[in-house]
This record gives structure tokens, C-alpha cells and sequence, in this order.
């Protein structure tokens, strides 16, 4: 009693702490004769992850000879180095409503008030439809997560060698309270933006999408995303997806078309999609430029709103309903949910054929796998990169009426090299930036991280990933290799022993 006491005092305070937060930002903002009311709560930090293929021709299949895991890179040092300027693209009317009013997040604030707070954390919670999320349950997760709201304003920011136009154009969805959805973030070039659509409406929730642009990329870039959110008859991609836009220093484009001015107008939607490209004709490609994925990974994560991210590739098409299940298995907060340690929620990924539907049920997968027109991810690739703890019995359990831990397992012995996609927060190590795509195995240092630091790996019981229809076959790449030879060595030598240094070595964990 004394306890629910407590934390529902501390509760309360938290609140009065976001709401006085938010006046003072809106009266600092006000003073300086911005636009409209601004919305500026605390918190700013951020990660994001996987990713897989990228950066190929589409031709070419991928060769995905190892697991990669991922890779820290150190976030102090990030911080410290990534100037923030004032951004010079303020809100436009078209994405002003995307920074509702303060009133509006009060309001908002003030509903996650449990009714009767005493006994917030001492009751079981009545879920009776795993798909919505009630109040009483947005209660609980607000004070279990303890997260805080944060920053949605455009930024020019330096990030390494990197510029990085920081929400760029911003989803409508209004005010994210941090506890109340998960955010998907991720990155590609243009040329996939074709993914966007499919991937938003099986997610139907905040998507923070980097998108490298170096040089002549920019301007099919914002037609891209222009064509996206005015010339698919569909809200989602408005409503849900934020677009970063990232290059070097070096690949400055000549132009650098202002949001505020090309939102006001409606794209001319006859044209064909600006992505649909052969992705050997961009610029990068032309300059044979490598595709900084970390960075870009670090980017999307970095401005994600929500406690919880699922650090993803674009081309993988998550479960319906994934989001409220999972935060209704958050909120019972049964075992093993309830343990201190460090976790991250792998969710399983398939491929399917060409030809067939996406699956939307685990049962409708599970009949996929029988006919063969669904198999798991890289099977014909990399058999083992993705093999994952406990997968076949995954494959044979009937899908169940909620969400829950399916198996708890660990990044160590037969699953040293175990590359997962994962549901995690903002506490999880960084990618490391100094690693390409090409070169592969960028993920293993993150990996290698999380195995160190002792993480649970607890795998969702009924949520899978379905990569973009049609399975890859292994396909040998020298020119590849030749990079991958030369970061693997990069890793092996000067990221390995800085990892040591930095977090330590336990049994059992390798890169
Ligand atoms: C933005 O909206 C306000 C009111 O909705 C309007 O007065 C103003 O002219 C608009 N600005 C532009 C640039 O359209
Ligand atoms: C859109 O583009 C087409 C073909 O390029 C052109 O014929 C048409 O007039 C344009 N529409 C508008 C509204 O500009
Ligand atoms: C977690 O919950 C279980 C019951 O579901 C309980 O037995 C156990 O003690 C709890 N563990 C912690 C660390 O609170």
C-alpha cells in the first residue's frame, strides 16, 4: 500500500513535471515569435537497428554469408560530437498539426491519470480485447516504462561526417505520448521507398524512416516522399511517417528544397512513382558511394517518440495488431516479464514466395510453411545466420490468444552470431558508424554488446516479420567480398578491442 502510494505519487509529479516543462517551452517559443504553438518536452536520445539487405542492385541477391549483429558505436561520444543548431526549417502549415497544441497534450497527460490510483499497481488488469489498449492499461504502462515525452521539431544536425535534416517532413499524427505506441524505425534510399506503403498499413502506428540522399538523390527524394504522402489515396503514410533525410559532408546536394514551401502545394500525382528507379542509376551508385546504414540506423532511432522502437528493414512487413498485443503482455508484466535484467523481444521472420498474400495470422503462416510457400528468413541465403533459439518448436505451436514470451534465450553458443530484429528502447547500444552495408556483419557489434551485457533475448510468442514477397537465393558477389574482407578485418582489429575496453568480456561472446 505504501508502495502504490509512492509510486502513485511519483506518478502524479512526473506529470506536473511535463506539463510545467511544456508551458515554460511554449511561452520560451511564443516570446521568440515562432509559428503557431510549439511542443517541447524532455528527453532526447535514441538508437535504432537492423536492417538487413540494402544497397544491392535489385538484381543481384544478396549474399548473406554470416549473421550480423550489431555493433555499438559509443552514444557519449555521438552526443557530444553531434552539434544541434536551430533548425532554419520551421513548421509549415502542413505539418503544423503534426505539433498540436499544448492544451491537447494536457489533456492528453491528464487521461492517463488512473481513476483510482491506489490501486494501480496492486490489481490485475481485465484485458478483454488484446487489440485495444484501455486506459487502465495506458495507466500501468505509463508508470512501469517511466518514460518521458520528447522533442518533435525539425533540426539541422551534424552527426560525423554526416548532415542529418532531422524530421524533414513530419507525420501528422499529433501528439506521441511516449508509453502509447512503438515506433518502427528504419532507413533506405529512395529507390525502396515502394516499401513504405505496404509496411505502413500492417504497423498503422509512428514509422521514423532515414532516408540517405547524398548529392543528385535529394530531388527524387522529396518527390518520393511527396508522391507518397499526396498521390496513394491513403492517409497512413501522412498520419504515421516521419522522414529524416541524411548525406556527407562531401555530397552536399546543390539544392535543398525547403519543406515549408513544397508541402503547400499538392504533387502532380500523373507522373510515375520517383522511386520506381533502377537502383543503379542514382547518385550514390554512380559515385560508387557505400551506404552508411549505421548511421542511418542511429538517425531514424534518435528521433523515434516512443519508449519502445522496433529497429527494422524496410522491406519487412510486420504482423497486424503486433502493437497492442505486446503492450497489453507489457502491462500483466508476468513472468518472466518482471525480472530487472536487460531485455530486447526478437519476433520471428519468414520469407514468401512472389506469387502469394502476406500472411496475416500465425496460423496462416504455419499453413504457408507446410506448403512451402513461406519459409523462414534466409533459409536459401544463409541457413544458419538467422536460426533462432527454439525455432522450430516456434514453428510447430499453435498460435495463442495473447501475446506472450515464447522462449527467453541468449546471443551465446550454437546462437553466438544470432542476428535478431527486435522489439527494444533507446537504452540498447548504438550501431557502430563506421560500418557499410557492403561490408557486412554490421549489426555484430550491437550483438556482441547485448551478449556482454548479459541481455534476455525473449522471443514473442505470435508476432513474425514477412519480408517483402519473393525468396532470394545465394548469389556470389566478389566485389562484396572484397569490402566485407576489409571491414571484418576493421572490426576485428580496432572495434573489438575498443568493445573490450568499454564494456568488458564475459564467456561465450563473440563477434
Ligand atoms: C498558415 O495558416 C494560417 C492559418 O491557418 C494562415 O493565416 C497562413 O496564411 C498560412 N500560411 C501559409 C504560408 O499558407
Ligand atoms: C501533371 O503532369 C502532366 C504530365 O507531365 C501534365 O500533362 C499535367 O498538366 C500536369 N498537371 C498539373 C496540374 O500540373
Ligand atoms: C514475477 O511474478 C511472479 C508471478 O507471476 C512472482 O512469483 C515473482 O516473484 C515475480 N518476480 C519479481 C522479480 O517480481
Amino acid at each position: 500500500m505504501m508502495l502504490g502510494n509512492r509510486r502513485n505519487f511519483v506518478f502524479r509529479v512526473s506529470i506536473v513535471i511535463n506539463i510545467v516543462v511544456l508551458l515554460y517551452a511554449a511561452l520560451h517559443l511564443s516570446g521568440n515569435g515562432a509559428p503557431g504553438v510549439e511542443w517541447v518536452p524532455i528527453t532526447v536520445d535514441g538508437s535504432e537497428r537492423t536492417a538487413e539487405f540494402r544497397y544491392l542492385n535489385r538484381d543481384e541477391v544478396r549474399n548473406e554469408t554470416e549473421t550480423r549483429p550489431i555493433e555499438s558505436s559509443v552514444k557519449n561520444i555521438e552526443e557530444s560530437t553531434s552539434q544541434k543548431t536551430p533548425s532554419t526549417m520551421a513548421t509549415t502549415n502542413k505539418t503544423a498539426s503534426s505539433t498540436a497544441s499544448i492544451a491537447e497534450l494536457e489533456k492528453k497527460l491528464l487521461s492517463i491519470v488512473p481513476s483510482e490510483p491506489e490501486t494501480t499497481n496492486e490489481t490485475i488488469l481485465d484485458i478483454v480485447d488484446e487489440n485495444a489498449l484501455t486506459d487502465a492499461t495506458l495507466a500501468r504502462l505509463r508508470t512501469l516504462l517511466g518514460c518521458n515525452e520528447k522533442d518533435f521539431l525539425p533540426q539541422t544536425i551534424q552527426r560525423g561526417d554526416f548532415w542529418v535534416l532531422k524530421n524533414y517532413v513530419r507525420a501528422d499524427h499529433g501528439i506521441i505520448l511516449c508509453h502509447e505506441t512503438i515506433t518502427y524505425t528504419t532507413h533506405a534510399g529512395f529507390e525502396f521507398l515502394d516499401n513504405v506503403q505496404p509496411l505502413v498499413e500492417r504497423w498503422m502506428a509512428p514509422v521514423s524512416l532515414a532516408i540517405h540522399a547524398p548529392g543528385a538523390d535529394l530531388a527524387p527524394t522529396v518527390d518520393s516522399i511527396r508522391y507518397l504522402r499526396d498521390c496513394l489515396n491513403n492517409d497512413l503514410i501522412r498520419q504515421y511517417v516521419t522522414f529524416h533525410v541524411f548525406f556527407s559532408n562531401k555530397h552536399i546536394p546543390s539544392k535543398i528544397p525547403d519543406p515549408e514551401t513544397f508541402l503547400l502545394t499538392p504533387f502532380n500525382c500523373t507522373s510515375k512513382p520517383p522511386y520506381n528507379v533502377d537502383a543503379s542509376s542514382t547518385y550514390m551508385k554512380s559515385k560508387s558511394l557505400l551506404y552508411p546504414v549505421n548511421v542511418a540506423r542511429n538517425v531514424a532511432r534518435d528521433s523515434a517518440l516512443t519508449h519502445f522502437i522496433l529497429p527494422s528493414d524496410i522491406e519487412l512487413y510486420p504482423s497486424p495488431n503486433l502493437i497492442p498485443r505486446f503492450l497489453n503482455m507489457i502491462a500483466r508484466n508476468e513472468k518472466p516479464l518482471n525480472s530487472t535484467k536487460p531485455r530486447v523481444f526478437p519476433i520471428s521472420i519468414f520469407e514468401v514466395d512472389a506469387k502469394v498474400q502476406v500472411p496475416s495470422t500465425k496460423t496462416e503462416l504455419q499453413a504457408m510453411l507446410i506448403k512451402k510457400t513461406a519459409i523462414p528468413f534466409h533459409k536459401y541465403v544463409c541457413p544458419n545466420c538467422h536460426n533462432i533459439p527454439q525455432g522450430q518448436q516456434w514453428m510447430n505451436a499453435a498460435e495463442t490468444s495473447q501475446m506472450d514470451v515464447f522462449h527467453v534465450g541468449k546471443r551465446r553458443g550454437k546462437y553466438v552470431h544470432w542476428e535478431p530484429i527486435f522489439i527494444g528502447t533507446h537504452q540498447d547500444p548504438y550501431y557502430d558508424e563506421r560500418l557499410s552495408w557492403e561490408g557486412k556483419k554490421d549489426k555484430m557489434t550491437q550483438g556482441y554488446i547485448l551478449c556482454v551485457k548479459d541481455y534476455d533475448f525473449m522471443i514473442l510468442n505470435n508476432a513474425f516479420l514477412i519480408h517483402k514477397p519473393g525468396i532470394k537465393h545465394y548469389a556470389k558477389n566478389p566485389k562484396r567480398d572484397a569490402i566485407a574482407g576489409r571491414q571484418s578485418s576493421f572490426v576485428k582489429n580496432v572495434i573489438m578491442p575498443e568493445l573490450k575496453k568499454l564494456y568488458g568480456v564475459r564467456n561465450g561472446c563473440a563477434l
